[in-house]
């Protein structure tokens, strides 16, 4: 991802890469050669205090990014952080805490928000075009499933895949207040070894007595599946890429059209649009968004989901402390 990033910033109206750390040289000069950067380096902790660095990004394994936030905002810099900022609430909740103190300007990486598609949705849904939102439908597959050895520190499907489909949830919907989670083993017995599932079905009841559900999986032999729709009093907005290239092939009583393979390809405009964003936030003076505030809530309502699966109840986000 941070090869990806950093690719994109390359675009970016008065962006100039300073330098890219890595705890392996080689990674951080391939990010060099990609960016354009003045210099490569291991020293993380030097690259983030550096004097010629206004502006820290994060693309680093999660495990990490509680503590290179925390460094980069003590020293008073911006920061772009992909998502999460910590799996546990206490070690979010401490880093959403820093930030406000110090009042400096962070955004986290949920993409999907920038989609031209889910973004198109969000404006009419705020201009009131679908009326009363009163259903949400999410369905989300990865084409694949990730290696075990990352499955077994992902944090769970909820934290890990489907924080994704959370937060577009709030971000579309409003706050959840409830969740109910059914998950199963379908497609590799390594998710039960790692105390996981790789197949969910959940229900959703959002503040505004609007309902939901949500259903994926980590496998989906056709290509990445991801759908959403939202049903109101007076329409609904469906969001759904046709198929990767507008190309559609004809035989004999059948046709066919190409998928998208995964998030790369699927979200590739989306991944610019964040990282735009953030900078025209910066030079506008406006907190840029989605915020550590927003990656906190949707930590809680994937957390409260990750709860009711195990716990085979519902479960409500408040319950999350
Ligand atoms: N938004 C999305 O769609 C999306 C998709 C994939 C991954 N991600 C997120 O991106 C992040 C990175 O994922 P990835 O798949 O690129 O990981 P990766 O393992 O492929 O790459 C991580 C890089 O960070 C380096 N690294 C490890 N520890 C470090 C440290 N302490 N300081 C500096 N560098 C360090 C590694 O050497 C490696 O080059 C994860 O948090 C993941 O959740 C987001």
């Amino acid at each position: 991802m941070g090869l990806t990033h950093l690719g994109n910033l390359m675009g970016i109206r008065g962006v100039k890469v300073a330098v890219v750390a890595d705890m392996s040289l080689e990674a951080a000069q391939r990010g060099q050669a990609i960016a354009n950067a003045e210099r490569a380096t291991t020293d993380i902790e030097g690259a983030i205090a550096a004097a010629d660095v206004d502006v820290v990004m994060i693309s680093t394994p999660t495990t990490t990014h509680a503590h290179l936030l925390e460094t980069a905002v003590r020293a008073g810099k911006p920061v772009w952080c992909e998502k999460p900022i910590a799996q546990d609430l206490a070690g979010t909740r401490r880093v959403v805490d820093l930030i406000a103190a110090a009042g400096v300007p962070v955004q986290i990486g949920f993409m999907r928000r920038f989609d031209p598609g889910y973004a198109a949705a969000k404006r009419s849904i705020s201009a009131g075009k679908i009326g009363a939102l009163e259903r949400f439908q999410a369905m989300s597959c990865d084409t694949a499933p990730p290696p075990m050895s990352y499955i077994e520190t992902s944090g769970g499907i909820f934290v890990d895949m489907f924080v994704h489909d959370l937060d577009l949830a709030r971000f579309l919907m409003g706050e959840v207040n409830e969740v109910f989670a059914w998950g199963d083993v379908k497609v590799d017995p390594g998710f039960a070894k790692a105390g996981d599932v790789d197949t969910v079905v959940a229900v959703l009841r959002f503040a505004s007595g609007a309902l939901g559900t949500l259903q994926g999986s980590r496998r989906a032999i056709w290509g990445y599946d991801i759908r959403t729709e939202v049903a109101g009093s007076e329409g609904k907005l469906v969001i759904e890429p046709p198929q990767k290239t507008p190309l559609a092939t004809y035989g004999r009583f059948q046709s066919t059209v190409d998928h998208f393979e995964s998030f790369p390809d699927r979200f590739e405009a989306a991944y610019k649009l964040e990282m735009e964003a953030f900078f025209q936030a910066l030079r506008e003076g406006r907190p840029p968004t989605p915020s550590a505030a927003d990656a906190l809530e949707t930590l809680k309502v994937a957390l409260a989901a990750t709860r009711s699966l195990r716990e085979g109840r519902p479960v409500k986000v408040a319950e999350i402390v």
